[in-house]
């Protein structure tokens, strides 16, 4: 069954609590949180406070989805609180040691790739990552419009994980709703990740649940 992983970028972060016992009760099944520096993005979101003051409230898995600048330099400390800890393939940081360090903490691994990023540039390090993580927007902003270019990346490295053999997660971020999510489970992915859609919709129980039949 297809995993839902709630942004809670567009939240009300002074409704928060509320809104995890929500997304727990309707089967969600991690929660992403968008980490952004100003510098790898041109916008700043929040860090390891905010995410210690979350994980406290909830018992969702936390899928911390790293946007900021030379990664590697914050892994420890992010470990510490991540369930999945993903970071930019563009971002500066030595890409094979940097999922090998995440792995050496037990956590899970998550490589991304922004919208114009060649998947195949990626192939060398599918073995050391646990889940990839294809961007279908520019990576910065919720509430963007899908980029449908996300889709062939999703059926490449669908393919060539299916031909080694690998166990896979294959995320995608940006723009989903009903529609794309469609789209974006028939091209692969496995998790979707959900931010404006679900936290503007009038039930946000009903909307995990819409998404979460899509592959039934
Ligand atoms: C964008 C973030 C996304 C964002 C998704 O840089 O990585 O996780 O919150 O929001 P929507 O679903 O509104 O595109
Ligand atoms: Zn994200």
């Amino acid at each position: 069954m297809i995993k839902i992983s709630p942004s809670v970028l567009t939240a009300d972060f002074l409704e928060l609590a509320a809104s995890l016992k929500e997304l727990e009760a309707a089967g969600a099944d991690m929660l992403h949180l968008d980490v952004m520096d100003g510098i790898f993005v041109p916008n700043i979101s929040f860090g390891l406070p905010v995410i210690r003051s979350i994980k406290k409230h909830t018992s969702l898995p936390l899928d911390v989805h790293l946007m900021i600048d030379r990664p590697h330099r914050y892994i420890k400390e992010f470990a510490e609180v991540s369930d999945w800890l993903g970071f930019h393939y563009e971002a500066g940081s030595p890409v094979a040691e940097t999922l090998k360090e995440i792995k050496g903490f037990g956590v899970k691994s998550c490589l991304t790739i922004k919208p114009k990023t060649d998947p195949r540039e990626i192939f060398p390090y599918l073995e050391l990552a646990d889940m990839i993580l294809v961007m279908s927007v520019e990576p910065g902003f919720g509430g963007q419009t899908f980029m449908p270019s996300a889709l062939e990346k999703l059926r490449i490295l669908k393919a060539e994980s299916i031909k080694r053999g690998l166990d896979i997660e294959l995320e995608i971020d940006g723009g989903i709703n009903g529609q794309t999510a469609r789209l974006a489970v028939d091209a692969g992915a496995t998790v979707l990740v959900v931010g404006s859609y679900l936290f503007n919709a009038q039930n946000m129980q009903e909307t995990v649940k819409e998404l979460k039949s899509i592959d039934d």
